[in-house]
């Protein structure tokens, strides 16, 4: 996130604007948090996780008292054009701004779930998924030398996209999502089957929107199988550290094309990849696209890891 805040400032500097930023998101819209930021502002952030103005989750601009204030503010600092950074949430908020009180805005799409439709790619989903690659990596030495089978959740609550790709790209085993219901004896018997056919020991990738929790999970599988099963949650880890080249890439060319279209008057526009071009859509539409489930590339998991 911290690339694409630093390319809207840089550029919209250049651009000739004045460019604040809002603290914790929404909740420093209403509370008129805004800090004007000048190029030294964004300097040296571009190798930092996270976001340099804070975020938070904000129930008061559920409320229409929430709101009246958010839009108070923006008319205060004479904010014509307001650009969200994240992910569905953030942008059902920016939409009801430009619908119902006529404020301008972007969106540029932040969450490591990768679960914006429209969009071929979220800023932090690659990061993330690197980092879970990582862990398995570490994970497989313990795993082989003790001939475990290790049970790695991962964050993901409707969409399983880093369970999905962390799994195929880090050879798991099995790969848990909350998009499939997988039996449990499904999993034994892939289990049972693996250790039959030579493998010493075995990954499973649970997304943490799996049906079932990874302590149940675990147990499941301990008890029907005989094996010596362990758990690792990675939890948090897979939201901080540096970006990857893609992220830091694509977060800032949504910056740069934000500003590009600002400046030519188009608004209420999403930006996102499509086709490796990075784009602005209209905003109501982008949030309309559902996510497309890859089934193809989860049948092929099964294959690849007999
Ligand atoms: O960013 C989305 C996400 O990572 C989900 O996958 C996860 O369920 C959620 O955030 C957890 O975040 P928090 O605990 O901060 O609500």
């Amino acid at each position: 996130m911290n690339a694409a805040i630093r390319a809207v400032v840089r550029c919209g500097i250049e651009a000739g604007m004045t460019v604040y930023g809002i603290e914790r998101g929404y909740e420093g819209l209403i509370d008129g948090d805004f800090v004007e930021m000048d190029r030294r502002y964004v300097g040296d952030i571009l190798q930092r996780g996270g976001t340099i103005l804070k975020t938070a989750r904000s129930s008061r601009f559920m409320t229409e008292e929430g709101i009246a204030r958010a839009v108070r503010n923006l008319e205060t600092f004479r904010i014509e054009a307001l650009v969200v950074i994240g992910g569905d949430g953030s942008f059902a908020g920016a939409l009801k701004l430009a619908e119902q009180h006529g404020i301008a805005v972007m969106g540029i799409p932040a969450t490591i779930d990768n679960d914006l439709g429209y969009t071929d790619i979220t800023i932090g989903f690659d990061t993330a998924v690197n980092t879970v690659l990582d862990a398995i990596t570490r994970i497989r030495d313990t795993s082989s030398s003790h001939e475990r089978t290790t049970v790695v959740e991962v964050m993901g609550r409707d969409c399983g996209d880093i369970a999905l790709y962390s799994g195929m790209a880090g050879g798991a085993e099995i790969v848990l999502l909350p998009e499939i219901q997988t039996d449990m004896s499904e999993v034994c018997r892939k289990v049972l089957e693996s250790v039959n056919s030579g493998k010493k020991h075995s990954v499973i990738v649970r997304a943490e929107g799996f049906y079932l929790s990874s302590r149940e999970v675990v147990d499941i599988i301990r008890e029907r199988t005989g094996r010596d099963v362990k758990l690792v949650v990675l939890s948090y880890i897979q939201r901080g550290g540096a970006p990857s080249f893609r992220d830091r890439m694509f977060a800032t060319e949504c910056g740069v094309k934000t500003i590009e279209l600002l400046q030519s008057g188009i608004v209420n526009k999403a930006m996102g990849m499509s086709s490796g071009a990075v784009m602005g859509f209209d905003l109501k539409e982008a949030l309309q696209v559902e996510t497309v489930f890859q089934q193809e590339l989860y049948d092929s998991l099964d294959v690849l890891s007999k």
